[in-house]
């Protein structure tokens, strides 16, 4: 009998060896331990032994019992290793594989010149601000200065929020799409400790006809400083530094006097235009970016207006400020060579991928 085990244990392992998949296992263990299996078999023939026998057999085959089933174990955990290693070599994913970099897409031409504009001011010690484009008829125009009857009004003509969400309030309350960034002037001022000294580059609404320098939604660039003895050559000093870093050598700006409700006195501040060379022509015919001037508005600027710092809660006798608001998409239209700020907002990837 003890022979018998032994070949019993032999052609297990064999038998072990070619199989592969957890369906042959099952099977081996039934065919060897099962109730009608080979060791039941063997074991079937006990009963003929002396006691001393029966015994060491009984141990024997205990024995191969136990090696059966650590071997079937172990082979079924090597199954499945392979198994796990074969999904992972067939899902395998090259996460550093290179894909052509035509693809990719890049910066848009506005992005370029707020980052550009970003670096200049914060080298210049000013801190980046944010606001929301659903602005309050109150932030937008009554504590910039511009009441409801004021004829400035129609200067920044805007789009309303719907009349469902709009008709039960006060106009003060009511939601517009802000026309300027100049409201975030205000919420800061309302915030913040003194001194302030900000940038807040955003998107602005308009109710325009369009051409080539005016599209219904453009991007702005606001500066604001206020503090003790702010004047008017601080503006001027901010306005030449800032841009002798932005333009080029040979551009040319003007100031001219201007009225803004929120900023007194006012100035508006030209550049010679980039695209015809201040010429006011491109191969004989009138340039449109500057409607044949020769100059392009960048900016308006000013020192804040009393009652807009009062409002605020600022002493105007204490603290001055000066404040700008440029246009991000003519200064991005003059650096690129863009004839017309519009084609920004027409998808065009022609143009986009020039930069
Ligand atoms: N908010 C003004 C506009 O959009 C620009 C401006 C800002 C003028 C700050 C003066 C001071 O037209």
């Amino acid at each position: 009998m003890k022979e018998k085990l032994l070949e019993l244990k032999e052609n297990f392992s064999k038998a072990l060896e070619s199989t592969s998949n957890t369906q042959q296992l099952k099977e081996l263990e039934n065919m060897y331990l099962g109730k009608k299996g080979l060791l039941k078999e063997i074991l079937a023939g006990i009963k003929n032994l002396s006691n001393e026998d029966k015994k060491t057999i009984w141990v024997e085959s205990n024995e191969l019992k136990v090696f059966i089933l650590k071997k079937l174990e172990w082979k079924s955990k090597e199954i499945e290793a392979q198994k796990f290693e074969e999904i992972v070599a067939s899902e395998a994913l090259d996460v550093t594989a290179e894909f052509p970099s035509k693809d990719l897409g890049h910066k848009h031409p506005i992005t370029t010149a707020t980052e550009l504009l970003e670096d200049i001011f914060i080298s210049l010690g000013f801190k980046i601000e944010d606001g929301p484009e659903i602005e309050t008829d109150k932030l937008n125009f009554d504590m910039l200065n511009i009441p409801d009857n004021h004829p400035a009004r129609d200067v920044w003509d805007t789009f309303w929020i719907s009349d469902e969400i709009n008709e039960d309030k006060e106009l003060w309350e009511k939601y517009l799409l802000r026309t300027h960034t100049s409201p975030v002037q205000i919420r800061t001022m309302l915030k913040e400790e003194l001194p302030i000294k900000i940038i807040v580059p955003g998107r602005v609404f308009r109710y325009e006809q369009e051409d080539a320098r005016h599209t219904c939604n453009f991007y702005q660039l606001e500066w604001l400083v206020v503090g003790e003895g702010v004047t008017f050559g601080d503006l001027k000093w901010t306005l030449d530094t800032a841009m002798k870093s932005l333009l080029w050598e040979d551009t040319k700006t003007r100031f001219r006097p201007s009225i803004f409700p929120f900023t007194e006195p006012s100035a508006e501040v030209d550049v010679s235009c980039q695209i015809c060379k201040g010429t006011g022509k491109i191969k004989e015919k009138k340039c449109s970016m500057c409607s044949a001037t020769g100059w392009v508005e960048l900016l308006g600027c000013g020192m804040v207006h009393p009652k807009v710092l009062t409002g605020c809660g600022i002493d105007p006798e204490k603290y001055s400020g000066f404040a700008f608001g440029m246009w991000i998409d003519r200064i991005a239209a003059q650096r690129f060579g863009v004839s017309s700020s519009r084609m920004f907002y027409q998808s065009k990837l022609k143009l986009n991928e020039q930069f």
